[in-house]
């Protein structure tokens, strides 16, 4: 691996269907950001740690699940697959060779909505779980991934 192939200190977030319209679904689960703002957010906290930041969203499962195979081996991982959290095994089965820590992140609370929301198929092979806190839930999981991947603040100042 090259130096500039170097996914250590890179932190990924992948977003799944439908949230490329943040912005235009219903307010009342996922507020009013558009998905532009929200991974400005999410990479300034990253950046603020010393961390590179890639963010990407797409509505096809199996492009999903390349992409997490393309960046396996980052950092550490935040995904919000949408409702393919719900069912998708697939999914799962992808996450569970990734070899960094994984938060899972929804900005509702998906144990309080349909009962069939509540079911997370992911749940078992990721390390952060944080739902129904908005936006501000993003920034926290990011802060709490970034610690366990050992890359966090309290790091930094260990070392530096
Ligand atoms: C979501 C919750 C899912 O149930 C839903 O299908 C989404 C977004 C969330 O961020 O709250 O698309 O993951």
């Amino acid at each position: 691996m090259t130096f500039s192939d170097d996914m250590s200190r890179l932190l990924v977030v992948l977003h799944g269907a439908n949230l490329n319209l943040l912005g235009e679904r219903p307010a009342a689960h996922y507020g009013t950001l558009r998905l532009a703002e929200l991974e400005e957010g999410i990479t300034g906290v990253a950046r603020a740690h010393g961390w590179k930041c890639v963010c990407h969203q797409t509505n096809h499962e199996g492009e999903f699940i390349d992409l997490v195979q393309r960046y396996r081996h980052a950092g550490a991982l935040l995904v919000n697959p949408g409702a393919w959290t719900h069912y998708s095994y697939a999914i799962r089965d992808a996450l569970e060779v990734v070899s960094g820590p994984i938060a899972a992140v929804h900005l509702s609370d998906i144990t309080k909505r349909e009962a069939w929301r509540a079911q997370a198929v992911i749940a078992d092979v990721v390390q952060i779980r944080v739902s129904g806190r908005g936006p501000a839930g993003y920034e926290d999981a990011v802060k709490a991934l970034l610690e366990l991947a050992g890359g966090g603040m309290n790091e930094m100042h260990k070392t530096g």
